[in-house]
């Protein structure tokens, strides 16, 4: 070792060893990596696919970086079992995908595309054969454009589609497949696609944005309904991503301002998936954007349908400051940001995303589900990651940046887990660097680097120290 790599070693703050982080986990925890159809598979226009909002949006001048899109990505589609064996490498207990709904039903309804249907149905033979117990997201963004051309989320309708869809995958993979998430992060898909615009399918309507929330939840209620019904034995969960919500100081003004960023952020969604309600303060909050008609009498008994587990997604705080709206559309202001902000602190460490890093944060927020809701499932955490700078030196990335980063928040679980919440497992957002939905390529979350010009798989420093502390763990029985 030269002079200068010996200082770097030295200044490298040491992260706990991935044997002792594993000590800390519970026998039997579960441990894996998540990715997305749509920001890995690529062959958009093959075997049937009809296109989804996020091929429409991507396409779409100006919404994505660099006028990126998803249609080759990480080519996973024509990869999947180079992808399934680095998996295998890795050693995770289970894979956490998601299931592209235009591949399934191009239109969005109907009948079944077998050639669809035969690739994940092969991917599944890949991870069993493998060893890998696949966890099965039906809805992780990509709505077949045709059920958005028809009303999109905004319309009941497309609650009734999704579960038939949910039943139609179930028919093809249930019988190797026994857990399933029905949607991933119901508030992006409200809130960014109809809300802010940020997302497919870039709308902007505060109204629309608060119907898209409720079809989304009632979608959810019934897929695991009628799923339930198909397989009582199988386990139904639902993912959604939740923030530890505080005001930044005391002030008055900040800690309304927070209660009003934990309705939109939380409650809209806990509230009426764990306890059949909804938030108390929403009709107040949104009374001159809607006139909640889209709530119908029953409904909130659909959305709070009995569930196997919570998925839980975490990143960041939401620490929170009322700042002056900017948005010119007054009718925005109460979905735009409601009129509050994060701010970052001069000592914050911020990832890529410039999202702050807080560990802790990840035991707050399950804490906070465990002492609200009495009827809080067991709770898996779906997707944790950040985003480095990382680069290929001499065909290696040392992503130590990474490797802090997830075992820290492997023990803030740790202390959750003592502290009584009943977390199963904890799933690494991601396996592949991949398309990072409106910021495109250029935001790495991986623990193996791809170069997207050759698709060259290249396992990162965080690879290993993962590998490490799977070897290191007992074994889930
Ligand atoms: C989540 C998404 C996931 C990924 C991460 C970074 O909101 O569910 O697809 O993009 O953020």
């Amino acid at each position: 070792m030269n002079d200068s790599a010996t200082t770097t070693a030295r200044q490298r703050p040491e992260p706990a060893s991935a044997t002792e982080t594993a000590r800390l986990l519970p026998p039997g925890f579960e441990l894996g990596v998540a990715m997305a159809s749509y920001q890995i598979e690529g062959a958009v226009h093959e075997g049937g696919r009809s296109p989804s909002i996020w091929d429409t949006f991507s396409h779409t001048p100006g919404a994505v970086a660099r006028g990126e899109t998803g249609d080759v990505a990480c080519d996973h589609y024509h990869r999947y079992r180079e992808d399934v064996a680095l998996m295998a490498e890795l050693g995770v207990d289970a894979y956490r995908l998601s299931v592209a709904w235009p591949r399934i039903q191009p239109d969005g309804t109907g009948p079944v595309n077998r050639t669809g249907a035969d690739f994940y149905s092969r991917l599944v033979d890949e991870l069993l054969g493998a060893g890998i117990t696949p966890l099965v997201t039906l809805y992780h963004w990509d709505l077949p454009q045709a059920l958005e051309d028809a009303g999109g989320w905004p319309l009941r309708d497309t609650a009734l589609r999704f579960a038939d869809y949910a039943v139609a995958v179930q028919e093809l993979l249930g019988d190797r497949v026994g857990r399933w998430i029905t949607l991933n992060e119901p508030y992006c898909s409200a809130v960014l696609g109809y809300g802010t615009g940020r997302h497919a399918p870039g709308v902007r309507d505060a109204g629309r944005s608060l119907a898209a929330a409720h079809h989304l939840l009632l979608g959810h209620g019934m897929a695991v309904q009628a799923m339930r019904q198909r397989d009582p034995g199988g386990a139904y969960g639902i993912t959604l991503n939740l923030e530890p919500v505080s005001a930044l100081t005391d002030r008055e003004e900040d800690r309304a301002a927070a209660r009003r960023s934990l309705t939109l952020s939380n409650l809209l969604f806990t509230d009426p998936v764990l306890a059949g309600t909804y938030p108390e303060d929403a009709s107040r909050l949104w009374s001159t954007v809607s006139d909640f008609a889209f709530l119908r009498d029953g409904d909130l008994e659909t959305t709070a349908a009995e569930l196997d587990f919570l998925g839980v997604n975490y990143y960041f705080p939401a620490r929170v400051r009322a700042v002056p709206h900017r948005e010119p559309d007054p009718a925005l202001r109460s979905i735009e940001d409601l009129g509050v902000a994060t701010p970052l602190l001069a000592e914050d460490e911020v990832t890529e995303m410039g999202w702050p890093v807080e560990a802790d944060g990840l035991r707050r927020v399950v804490v906070w589900l465990h002492e609200t809701y009495p009827a809080l499932p067991p709770v898996l955490v779906t997707e944790n990651g950040r985003a480095c700078a990382d680069v290929v030196v001499d065909g290696v990335v040392d992503d130590q940046e990474r490797i802090r980063y997830v075992d820290a928040h492997l023990r803030a679980l740790g202390a959750a887990v003592e502290a009584g919440v009943d977390v199963r497992g904890y799933f690494s957002w991601t396996l592949l660097d991949n398309f990072e939905w409106a910021e495109g390529y250029a935001r790495r979350f991986g623990l193996v680097h791809v170069d997207f010009a050759s698709q060259q798989r290249l396992p990162k420093a965080s690879f290993s120290w993962y590998q490490a502390l799977l070897a290191a763990r007992a074994a889930p029985a």
